[in-house]
């Protein structure tokens, strides 16, 4: 696979690329976002925004694959729920107009579940298959890939070849423990007031369990529904950004930049790919 990332994050579709292919260029407007990336990958994705990159620039680099994770909050269940009118779809909506003109061989889209049956999602199957194109759309959450870590997202795998249909993966979720930091942050921590106040509305786990719920953007300063919390024998704390790296399967080596304030990592992380799942939609496009 000769690949774009298109909204590229920290690189989750690079990671799970792996060895099938290449990443020829990656697309993010997020500062912060191309520092990590090319801190993990070496090379930086081009900072522009997507709604305003010419089709004859794109197709210039020859890629037979999309690769993208378009922004999700349009689709959230939380979120405004107005799909295609929302302006974050701005870059969406460009990209679709550019595959009319000139589409690549197979594309593989992720969002939240609830971009299945959004307007956003009408269109981009009109698009697909009026280039005679297979499709199919799996759910998939990485708590059965053995990680503790719920994630539920949709993937959408395109292709002009025929597709590869395969088994959902049932293994059992590992236990938390062997994804925690030896020596925890100080700041990790939260202070008994914090804990106090909030332990009523928070997911609280422990080191043996065997599951952790979705870490999302605003983890670092909201309590309520934005990941789980640890309970320790020091006290109630945070997941590390490591941890929930770990928890997403991004590699063992994979680093921030250390200025990186802690906020940030976490907003990075929340709109990050589960690397196993993202690995198994890949797998349904056959070797061309
Ligand atoms: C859901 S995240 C994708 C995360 C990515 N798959 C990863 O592994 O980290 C969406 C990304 O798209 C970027 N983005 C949003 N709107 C954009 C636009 N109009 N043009 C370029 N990048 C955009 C955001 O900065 C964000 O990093």
């Amino acid at each position: 696979m000769r690949a774009l990332e298109l909204f590229s994050g920290v690189g989750g579709w690079r990671c799970a690329l792996g060895g099938r292919g290449q990443v020829l260029a990656a697309y993010d407007v997020n500062e912060a976002a191309n520092d990590t990336y090319a801190l993990n990958h070496g090379d930086r994705p081009r900072p522009r925004e997507l709604a305003a990159v010419p089709a004859q620039a794109l197709a210039a680099h020859g890629a037979d694959t999309w690769l993208m994770s378009p922004p999700c909050q349009p689709f959230c269940r939380m979120g405004n729920h107005q799909g295609l009118e929302d302006p974050r779809s701005r870059a969406f909506r460009h990209l679709m107009d550019v595959f009319r003109e000139a589409p690549p061989q197979q594309v593989v889209l992720e969002n939240v579940v609830g971009f299945l049956g959004s307007d956003a999602h009408a269109l981009f199957l009109k698009c697909i298959r009026a280039h005679g194109m297979q499709q199919l759309d799996l759910e998939a959450c990485p708590s059965r890939f053995g990680l503790p870590n719920q994630r539920p997202r949709v993937y959408v795998v395109a292709s002009r070849q025929p597709l590869r249909p395969l088994p959902r993966p049932d293994l059992p979720p590992r236990p938390l423990s062997e994804f925690l930091d030896a020596d925890p942050e100080p700041e990790l921590f939260l202070s008994p007031a914090t804990f106090e106040r909030h332990w009523r509305g928070m997911d609280l786990v422990v080191p043996e369990d065997r599951r952790s719920t979705c870490f999302i953007g605003g983890y670092g300063r909201r309590f309520v529904g934005s990941g789980s919390f640890l309970k320790t024998r020091d006290g109630a704390r945070r997941f590390s950004p490591t941890e929930i790296a770990r928890l997403h399967g991004l590699p063992d080596g994979f680093h921030f930049p250390p200025e990186l304030p802690l906020e940030v990592r976490y907003r990075l992380l929340g709109n990050g790919l589960s690397i196993p799942v993202a690995a198994w939609a890949l797998d349904h496009l056959r070797d061309r």
